[in-house]
């Protein structure tokens, strides 16, 4: 979901007509403090294929502890990680089958998934690489005892997505108090789904992806933790703005801006003062803000 639509999703939670943020950059950036997270969006998607095992390992090496991936459903109701609501740009579904378009991931069973090469698409070296399972992804994750920004997809495609997404990570372990405590983030485009994912646990730290508008922060820092902006949309005084407010931990608001790539840019969000920057490069972000 774009940040119009996320806006939009906002708008209906809401009962009012959001529009996007209109603060003028005018405050003054709130200088160098400690320098943002760096968080590896789709795994270290630049280098290996994205939401793949490969990805998670990769940032792994380049030494990153936070991983970013994308959860979606299968027709069987397995969850399973990929960022397009079809299979056809990053696997080989269309040679495997044929007479499927448009190849939608919750047309497919787990097993039928569980076939296709997530790997080629990115270069030979990553044949054979597989659209892992929520299961399998966390599992990775937590061998290298990394952290995880999980981002539930297109969750209007898959009712009660946010209480089985739940349920898996409870299953392998990950909603116990330490990873509550600092090792995993919900975050959808969608409001509502953010606040589900509140409402079920509350003890779970959560963002809402988007720009929403001032005014609806106040209702935002009820079921979200973090306000999660394309850093095309970002200014200090927006940053400012967010942090101001106390989310439902009683804790500043955090923001954590997406999908910065550039050394140039990724200093222009620091200076900003964003807690965490979102990036398929997290060894040119990290050498450019430091930390
Ligand atoms: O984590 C932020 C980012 O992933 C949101 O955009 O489309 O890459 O999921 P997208
Ligand atoms: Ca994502």
């Amino acid at each position: 979901m774009h940040a119009r639509a996320a806006a939009a999703s906002i708008s209906a939670l809401l009962g009012t007509a959001a529009l996007l943020f209109p603060v003028s950059p005018a405050a003054a950036a709130p200088g160098a403090g400690t320098p943002p997270l760096v968080i590896a969006h789709r795994g270290a998607s630049a280098h290996a294929p994205e939401n793949t095992l490969a990805a998670v390992d990769k940032a792994a090496e380049l030494g990153i502890r936070w991983v970013e991936n994308d959860v979606q459903r299968t027709r069987d109701g397995a969850l399973v990680v990929l960022h397009d609501d079809n299979l056809r740009r990053t696997t080989d579904v269309e040679e495997v089958f044929p007479g499927r378009a448009p190849w939608k991931v919750k047309d497919f069973t787990a097993a039928e998934i569980a076939r296709l090469d997530a790997g080629s698409w990115f270069g030979p070296a990553y044949a054979g690489a597989r659209v892992p399972t929520l299961e399998q992804f966390v599992h990775r994750v937590e061998r290298h005892h990394q952290k995880l920004l999980l981002e539930i997809k297109n969750p209007e495609l898959y009712p009660g997505i946010e209480r089985q997404t739940l349920k898996v990570l409870s299953n392998e372990g990950w909603l116990d108090s330490s990873h509550l405590s600092g090792r995993l983030i919900v975050q959808s485009f969608s409001a509502g789904s953010v606040r589900t994912v509140h409402e079920l646990k509350p003890g779970v730290k959560t963002a809402l992806l988007g720009t929403p508008r001032v005014a609806d922060l106040p209702v935002c820092a009820g079921f979200a933790d973090q306000i999660n902006p394309s850093h095309s949309t970002l200014s200090s005084a927006y940053v400012a703005t967010v942090q101001s407010f106390d989310g439902p931990h009683g804790r500043p608001l955090e923001v954590f801006t997406w999908t910065v790539d550039d050394a140039a840019t990724a200093q222009r969000v620091a200076r900003y003062g964003v807690d965490g920057i979102i990036t398929n490069r997290p060894d040119v972000v990290r050498e450019a803000v430091g930390g």
